[in-house]
């Protein structure tokens, strides 16, 4: 046995360690099996992008990447693997499964074989070990809010690295929100042009009357998103898109005045934080443009889920409107607030004739269609409700998978969500109320950073980690994992460092008891 055993993060369902290393080089060859190919182009991408062609196939390769489909207790991302001083062996009954263990072999490896600037020559030693490891959720989530400030789709696929590298398989894309349209729609170009731009943006939290007098803008182009889902599979993460409706769509109504609750009337693309009144309005030609927009949505985002949204939709201006009054009066509703969820089953309807699956925020725990897959934020009590009323459930409960609040109470904290702390052991904790009851199924935990105070990189790094690796932690292997975890976090540190990831702090002093209540989105 090892004296320092080797680290993994997420912890694997079972590890062994064992004697002595196998030394990997460059020109170490890969027996590779048919439709193993996508974990040996994984390994490659280990050389470096410049360098000569690395881990050449060879049938007695020492190192062999084996698919064998009778593996089927291993599940769909599940995978086994011995490193003997001789030999590698990972074996999965499926690719995705596969590219997880090609993950911990990253790790295994010493922190600089990660930086992708390898020493020519250079011989790695990767410990022995024998590991079987599945999931313990099959979701395993990560939201980032491109709407409140555009990043580049350079650093999207830095974040596709960082979540491949921890076992997180779904990135969800916040593209629309009252602040910014960041998706183009052919049929509708005014989105970005108009859309994608706002004046200026609040300074402090909502209710602040400062602004910055800082125009901001960004849309990604189809190729680019395009590109991203590519980049994304071969490391089998999916990309999940969302679309806000019908609220949180300020920057919609903004290009499209006629599709808002008061058809023709002219607003700017939101400049504040919070939860604007502006919602789209229940006419016919709206129906029309969801259905337009998600059609290429769902050409350009292969996922089985499409994020609808859902939260936060003041019902204000349609218990204004003689218009909306008369429609949910047409369609026997009970009122104007009732709109909401008929909104979104329509529009789920759609998503569901194309195939896909409708995902929306769990605003009260009511109300939304049963099709649709719940993701609660607000009040543990919602993934409850949501269980028991059949739903498939994702967990972002707030206090354990927000990453826009601060991670300590120290006063040298970047600016976060005010209200509060989750720190890395809330975000370990992140629990789920257990029911026998239950018809629904958890699908698993999802962590959400949205962005109203944060723009540059390295302040998104500073929020997502080291946070990220717990969430990993936590969504993959479960509480047992707890134990030791700083003590695997200092361990882990160097590989985040070698990847240029400027995390916050890995040892926080205890902070303060949480206060309570979200102040606002
Ligand atoms: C949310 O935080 N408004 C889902």
């Amino acid at each position: 046995m090892s004296a320092h055993p080797p680290v993994v993060i997420p912890q694997p369902t079972q590890i062994a360690h064992r004697p002595g290393a196998f030394t990997l080089r460059a020109s170490t060859s890969l027996r590779i099996s048919p439709g193993a190919e996508p974990a040996a182009a994984l390994l490659r991408t280990l050389a470096g992008p410049s360098s000569g062609p690395a881990f050449p196939a060879s049938p007695d390769g020492p190192f062999v990447l084996a698919l064998d489909p009778r593996l089927t207790g291993l599940g769909a991302e599940g995978y086994g693997l011995t490193v003997a001083p001789d030999a590698v062996l990972l074996r999965a009954g499926g690719v995705t499964g596969l590219l997880r263990g090609i993950q911990t072999l990253r790790q295994l490896l010493p922190a600089r074989a990660l930086s992708g600037r390898p020493s020519p020559g250079a011989a790695w030693q990767l410990p022995c070990v024998e590991i079987t490891d599945v999931p313990r959720h099959p979701w395993r989530g990560f939201m980032l809010d491109v709407a409140r400030h555009f990043q580049p789709v350079s650093l999207l696929r830095r974040y596709v690295d960082l979540l491949a590298l921890h076992k997180l398989n779904v990135f969800q894309l916040h593209l629309t929100d009252d602040q910014g349209w960041r998706m183009p729609i052919a049929a509708y170009p005014r989105l970005t042009e108009v859309g994608g731009r706002r004046a200026e943006s609040m300074v402090g939290p909502a209710g602040s009357t400062v602004f910055d007098g800082a125009p901001h803008e960004g849309a990604y182009t189809r190729e680019e998103l395009t590109g991203l889902v590519a980049y994304a599979a071969a490391r089998g993460v999916t990309m999940v898109p969302g679309i806000e409706m019908p609220g949180h769509a300020r920057a919609a109504v903004a290009a499209h005045p006629e599709l808002g609750a008061v058809p023709g009337r002219r607003v700017g693309v939101w400049t504040e934080w919070g939860v604007c009144d502006t919602v789209l309005g229940v006419h016919e030609p709206v129906f029309d443009f969801c259905r337009t927009v998600l059609d290429e949505v769902i050409d350009v985002f292969p996922s089985p889920h499409i994020h609808l949204g859902g939260d936060e939709c003041p019902t204000k201006q349609w218990a204004a409107s003689p218009v909306a009054r008369a429609r949910a009066a047409a369609e026997g509703l009970a009122g104007p607030e009732a709109l909401h969820g008929w909104f979104l089953r329509r529009v789920g309807a759609h998503v569901l004739e194309r195939g896909r699956t409708p995902v929306a925020w769990a605003e009260t725990g009511e109300g939304l269609p049963p099709e649709f897959t719940v993701m609660t934020w607000r009040e543990p009590e919602h993934t409850r409700i949501a269980l028991k009323r059949g739903h498939a459930v994702i967990s972002a409960h707030h206090r354990a998978a927000y990453l826009d609040y601060a991670q300590t109470d120290s006063p040298t904290e970047p600016p976060a969500q005010p209200g509060g702390v989750v720190d890395l052991r809330a975000v370990h904790e992140h629990t789920v109320p257990e029911s026998d009851d239950t018809a629904g199924e958890l699908v698993g935990l999802h962590a959400a950073l949205w962005t109203e105070f944060v723009s540059a990189p390295e302040h998104l790094d500073h929020l997502a980690f080291p946070r990220l690796c717990a969430f990993a932690d936590r969504a993959w292997s479960g509480a047992a994992s707890w134990p030791h975890f700083h003590d695997r976090l200092t361990a882990h540190a160097p590989r985040l460092t070698a990847l240029g990831v400027r995390h916050g702090p890995l040892h926080p002093h205890l902070p303060a008891p949480h206060s309570s209540g979200k102040e606002q989105s």
